[in-house]
């Protein structure tokens, strides 16, 4: 089911009709509280009364033309405004395919370069979201560039890969900030773990030789994951080292594990949650099904009347 739900993310056909099927436009507002921005941040206003920070993503990948990517960086100059505007403190996360990445690479790194100037001047950070894996090692090279001019940009890794630890020891010396996930897209087991407990096992291990950077002011890491048993996990190997949950960072999506955000809030944990909104939904909402499969079951019942 996952394989085809992923496929499905991909293919262009499904990509051009889908959106267009009403039960799947009602079904998607599950993971998205609407399409524009404003809908975003009336979304995160309400989770700051529970504790919980916000960070803004705009959906889209894989541009065609490098004018739709001009016109994403200024968005993303409109949303570091607004959120300067509220005093929060709020962040972005971008994919590179969304800036012209595969068009050229120069291009995209001028609007994120610009992108993450203006999250530094306002006190905040720009986050740069993993694709598949074609795009993982320029992807991490344009994070050290970046890295090198700007202190508050951070990068995901995904745990499922075979090479991210020693992707982490390769950025130890930038001092970075790390949001670890365990991986969305269909990758080979030639690249990666495909079952959930050894992806598990490696994540657990990748976020325990970042603890260490953490408690000694080396490192940002972000545990972008809804698996609360990893993260409860996660904080006991940080009391071990002598981090109380307030140092220890969680991210999670909007819709998902709503409870468990607001408990782990309440229980002092650094608890952000990811907004997406936008119109290119498609193959951002397919990966959300594929992950739960029981998503599936969810969609088809608002074809219902009840
Ligand atoms: P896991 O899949 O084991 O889920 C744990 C539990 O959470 C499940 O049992 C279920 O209860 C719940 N759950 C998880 N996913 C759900 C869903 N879709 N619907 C309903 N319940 C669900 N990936 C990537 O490749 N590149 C990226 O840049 C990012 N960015 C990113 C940011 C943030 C903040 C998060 C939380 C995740 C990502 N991801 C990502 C996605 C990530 O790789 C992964 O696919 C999902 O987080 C699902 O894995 P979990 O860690 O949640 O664990």
């Amino acid at each position: 089911m996952r394989t085809i739900l992923l496929w499905m993310a991909r293919n262009p056909w499904l990509k051009e009709r889908v959106p267009r099927l009403r039960f799947v436009r009602r079904a998607v507002r599950r993971f998205m509280p609407g399409e524009d921005l404003a809908s975003a941040m009336t979304a995160a206003a309400g989770r700051r009364q529970e504790g919980i920070k916000a960070a803004y993503t705009r959906l889209g990948e894989n541009l065609t033309d490098l004018g739709e990517a001009q016109a994403v960086a200024d968005h993303y100059h409109e949303v570091l405004d607004a959120i300067a505007e509220r005093g929060t403190d709020d962040e972005v996360s971008i994919k590179l395919t969304q800036l012209g990445y595969d068009l050229d690479v120069e291009t995209a790194y001028r609007h994120f370069d610009g992108i993450a100037r203006r999250a530094g001047e306002i006190g905040t950070w720009a986050w740069i979201d993993m694709e598949g894996s074609p795009y993982v090692e320029g992807t991490i090279a344009f994070f050290e560039r970046s890295r090198r001019g700007h202190e508050n940009v951070g990068l995901c890794l995904q745990a499922y890969l075979h090479r991210t630890p020693t992707d982490v020891q390769r950025l130890l010396p930038l001092r970075p900030a790390i949001r670890l996930v365990k991986g969305a897209y269909d990758e080979p087991a030639s690249i990666a773990y495909r079952r959930g407990r050894e992806v598990d096992a490696a994540y657990l291990a990748i976020a325990a030789s970042l603890l260490p950077m953490v408690r000694d002011g080396a490192a940002r890491f972000m545990a972008g994951t809804h698996d609360v048993g990893l993260v409860e996990q996660i904080a006991r190997l940080g009391a071990s080292l002598g981090l109380p949950p307030q140092r220890i960072e969680v991210e999670m999506l909007y819709g998902i594990r709503s409870d468990q955000q607001r408990l782990l809030a309440a229980r002092g944990f650094d608890v952000r949650c990811l907004i997406a909104y936008g119109e290119h939904w498609y193959p951002w909402y397919m990966r959300r099904l594929a992950e739960r499969p029981a998503n599936v079951v969810f969609a088809v019942r608002q074809l219902l009347p009840w």
